[in-house]
């Protein structure tokens, strides 16, 4: 059996006008062979536009797309060697499970029955659907017909699997359990993958790298890791995950570096390298990086109230309100010992070894 080689794929300036719109602005990625890659961003911010224009079904106003070096512009996506999976999946109906796997095959003249068969076969196979090849697709369930349209696509060897929203159709159960059939299938293939979604957790969970898009523009492109961890903007550490954004003022005391919240207060952060530039700021706070405050460190810490105490499994998230009425979140491992009421006034700090994104105020 053949077996898929990834590609490499590359784009440089790319972007895309509707009319005056530009709905995707100057994109460079460098996506690796094998990789799966996630295209992450709000609705709207350009992802399908982008999708389309990879796949070659779109036509991009700027820049290039090339695979394995060769500039694939006015290619289309069968001469790409592109195969594309969207969110409803398009069987046909009136063809049973095997027919709309073989259809790409014989559509494209791959090789004779024998060929044809011997494919389909393995597809199913490959994403255990064995046992329905002369089912249709109405006597499928939604995660069974979108393996099916998997398979349809993975069928002809293509080079590159794009996928728009392929769960978003489906309950979250099913969710999960086609996220780990998708990412089984795509290791075991070695093909290289991008995905479109707008669900972080999605994203977060399934990539090798996440590109994160707004407004068209890629914010970072990085593991998610390093995008939960290390966000380059406020706009992705609020996107990806919970972050609560303080105003401050960055001051240095000898070694020694503090935030002085607009609202009032003070947290020390513990590690000074990232925050070398004193000014201007916007902290970008996890709910996991807060710690209460002793009572002796009361001087240095941020004022806020208890609104409202949720018990999540094993940890608690507090929703508080600060003197401004600027609403942020904590969270901690729950404990017996410790008891949080509505009103209650708390005095954070920031959690020993917490690193929390600087920014400078203009947004940098
Ligand atoms: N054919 C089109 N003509 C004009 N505007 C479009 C067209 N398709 C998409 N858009 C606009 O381009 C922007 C990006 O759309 P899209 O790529 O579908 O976003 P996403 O997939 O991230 O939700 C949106 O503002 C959308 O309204
Ligand atoms: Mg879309």
């Amino acid at each position: 059996m053949t077996v898929a080689v990834g590609a490499r794929l590359t784009l440089e300036g790319v972007g895309h006008q509707y009319g005056a719109a530009k709905v995707v602005d100057s994109v460079d990625l460098q996506i690796d062979p094998g990789e799966f890659v996630t295209l992450l961003g709000p609705s709207g911010c350009g992802k399908s536009t982008l999708l389309r224009i990879l796949a070659g079904l779109l036509q991009q106003t700027a820049g290039k797309v090339s695979i394995d070096g060769q500039d694939v512009t006015g290619l289309s996506p069968a001469d790409r060697g592109v195969g594309i999976v969207f969110q409803n999946y398009a069987l046909f109906p009136h063809m049973t499970v095997e027919d709309n796997v073989a259809y790409g095959l014989q559509a494209q003249r791959l090789g004779d029955r024998k060929f044809v068969r011997d494919a389909v076969q393995r597809m199913l196979s490959t994403v255990r659907l064995d046992e329905m090849a002369k089912r249709f697709p109405r006597e499928l369930s939604g995660g069974q017909q979108q393996r099916v349209a998997l398979a349809r696509t993975l069928a002809v060897n293509p080079r590159i699997l794009l996928l728009d929203e392929p769960l978003g159709a489906l309950d979250k159960n099913l969710r999960l359990d086609m996220q780990i059939e998708i990412r089984r299938l795509q290791r075991e293939l070695n093909i290289t993958t991008i995905m479109v979604t707008h669900d972080q957790e999605e994203a977060l969970s399934m990539s090798d790298r996440v590109a994160l898009l707004n407004a068209g523009k890629l914010e970072q492109f990085d593991t998610p890791t390093k995008i939960y961890d290390q966000p380059n903007s406020a706009f992705v550490a609020t996107f990806v995950g919970t972050a609560n954004l303080l105003e401050a003022q960055l001051v240095q005391h000898a070694r020694r570096f503090v935030a002085q919240p607009s609202v009032g207060g003070a947290l020390a952060l513990s590690s000074p390298s990232p925050h070398a530039n004193a000014g201007s700021i916007v902290l970008a706070i996890r709910p996991e990086q807060w710690a209460l405050a002793s009572e002796t460190e009361r001087a240095e810490a941020l004022e806020a109230k208890v609104q409202l105490v949720m018990p999540l499994g094993p940890s608690l998230v507090i929703d508080l309100l600060l003197r401004d009425g600027t609403s942020i979140k904590l969270a901690m491992p729950r404990t017996q010992e410790l008891v949080f009421e509505h009103g209650m006034i708390l005095y954070l700090k920031l959690r020993e070894g917490a690193r929390p994104s600087v920014f400078s105020a203009s947004g940098a």
